[in-house]
């Protein structure tokens, strides 16, 4: 039986714990966070568990099998280097950390310890975005795809607009994207990025459109803010049809009550298919018992940090071409 530890009890890090209450072949033993608000939350959810204001101190007086990090983004390096010194396997929240260099060290210091550093892109997990995703790779409409995603929202400021801490949604908020078309599309070259801040009042970029090119031909076209209201729109074009997220005038099935969602994939013929996936937050557990199977040496890391580090090398690509509008290599 594992015994494992949170680091960072706040919305994420609870969701976390939500998800692996879920999951068998672990006890969780202990949580730290700073906040005692925080701290009492955790202990709602796992009454027993010791809790430590600082990770030091949990690491050294619970000696946890394997921990669950996820504190604002720009302490993740730090936090999880302590872990990973320790030899323990580690789920790290996404974005990585805040830079490529950070993320470079992490990977270091896990191949030094031969331990296991698991990062968070939740997405990999996601049935639903999978559905698609699994179109995409038959190559049902064809090669190569254009995926378009447009997010604008009033977003989670706090820390997360603070240019350090967060550093904004062309970051924390579009690195899911990264992610995931990495996974689809292997290798990213280069970015054409164009930024604007709408609120003079965070340090963030809080703006941003951006066309990332892979070296599949494939491309990624996003545009994301968190200080705009707006819509989502999502769809993934190719030579052979299309994927639309939702249901486009379809009408699924009464009796699946609401339990699914759905893409639509238009071939060339124009004829149109519902595909199914089952909601989140699955895509949640699914990673919690992935990362329990990996710790128990039962599976491979299907989210690793040698892998999560491109993602953040397509940000921090993103982040430097955008305020003049220009063409920037992503480098890990
Ligand atoms: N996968 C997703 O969809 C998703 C969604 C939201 C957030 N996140 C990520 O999760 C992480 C946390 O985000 P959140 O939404 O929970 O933020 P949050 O502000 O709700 O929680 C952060 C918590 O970390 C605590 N903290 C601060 N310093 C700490 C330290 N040194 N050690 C331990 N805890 C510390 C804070 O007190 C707070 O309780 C971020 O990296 C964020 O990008 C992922």
């Amino acid at each position: 039986m594992i015994r494992l530890a949170f680091v960072g009890l706040g919305g994420m890090g609870r969701m976390q714990v939500q998800s692996f209450l879920k999951v068998k072949g672990h006890r969780i033993v202990a949580g730290s966070d700073p906040s005692p608000d925080a701290r009492a939350k955790f202990l709602e959810l796992v009454p027993g568990a010791e809790t430590f204001e600082n990770h030091r101190d949990l690491l050294e007086k619970t000696d946890p099998d394997a921990v669950v990090v996820a504190p604002p983004t720009g302490l993740h390096g730090s936090v999880t280097s302590d872990f990973l010194k320790a030899g323990k396997p580690v789920l790290l929240e996404k974005p990585m950390a805040r830079t490529v260099a950070e993320c470079r060290k992490l990977n270091r210091l896990a191949h030094e310890k031969n331990t296991l550093l698991m990062i968070a892109h939740v997405r990999r997990f996601d049935p639903y975005w999978n559905s698609w995703a699994n179109e995409v790779r038959a190559g049902r409409i064809g090669n190569p795809v254009l995926w378009r995603h447009i997010v604008a929202n009033l977003g989670p400021g706090r820390w997360f607009m603070d240019e350090k801490m967060g550093g904004g949604p062309l970051l924390d908020g579009a690195v899911h994207d990264y992610d995931f078309a990495n996974s689809l599309f292997g290798d990213p070259e280069t970015v054409l990025s164009s930024s604007i801040k709408l609120d003079p009042s965070v340090t963030a970029i809080d703006t941003g459109s951006t066309i990332v090119r892979y070296a599949s031909g494939n491309q990624l076209l996003l545009s994301w803010s968190w200080a705009a209201r707006g819509c989502m729109m999502h769809d993934i074009v190719g030579p052979k049809g299309f994927i639309q997220f939702g249901t486009a005038g379809l009408t699924p099935p009464a009796t699946q009550n609401g339990n699914y969602q759905y893409c639509c994939l238009t071939n060339g013929i124009g004829k149109q298919k519902l595909l199914k996936s089952i909601k989140d937050p699955s895509m949640f557990v699914r990673q919690a018992r992935h990362f329990v199977d990996c710790v128990n040496g039962k599976a491979e890391c299907a989210s690793p940090g040698t892998e999560a580090i491109k993602a953040v090398a397509v940000a921090e690509a993103v982040l430097k071409a955008g305020p003049a509008g220009q063409i920037a290599r992503v480098k890990w």
